[in-house]
């Protein structure tokens, strides 16, 4: 019996998630190509080793950025580039 109540609760939790990277690509999309593409986040020699870097790193880029996100932005936007490229949570 217990199956049958975990599937739709993990169901729901990939779609948040899925729905965050979602929103996070858009602002990532809009915001963040202007200095960098995404081929630092893949290249051999990255700085960002563990998702509390990669936390950081995506608050400092951004306030270079000007704009002040919310703490909801900063995470879909690390959700987004995590499961890209990084990969963290594998
Ligand atoms: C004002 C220019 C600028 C903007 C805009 C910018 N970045 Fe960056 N970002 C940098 C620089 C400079 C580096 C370091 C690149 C290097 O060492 O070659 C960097 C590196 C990074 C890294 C680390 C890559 C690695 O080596 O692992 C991440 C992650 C990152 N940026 C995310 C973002 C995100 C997310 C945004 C949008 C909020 C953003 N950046 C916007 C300048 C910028």
């Amino acid at each position: 019996m217990k199956q049958l109540i975990i599937i739709p609760v993990l169901l729901a939790l990939s779609a948040t998630t899925n729905a965050e990277a979602a929103k996070g690509r858009q602002l990532h999309e809009k915001n963040c190509m202007k200095c960098h593409g995404t081929e630092v986040y893949t290249r051999e020699k990255r700085m960002v080793n563990n998702r509390d870097a990669l936390v950081k790193q995506v608050k400092r880029c951004q306030l270079n950025l000007g704009v002040q996100w919310f703490n909801e932005d900063v995470d879909a936007v690390v959700q987004y580039l995590d499961q890209t490229f990084y990969k963290f949570d594998k």
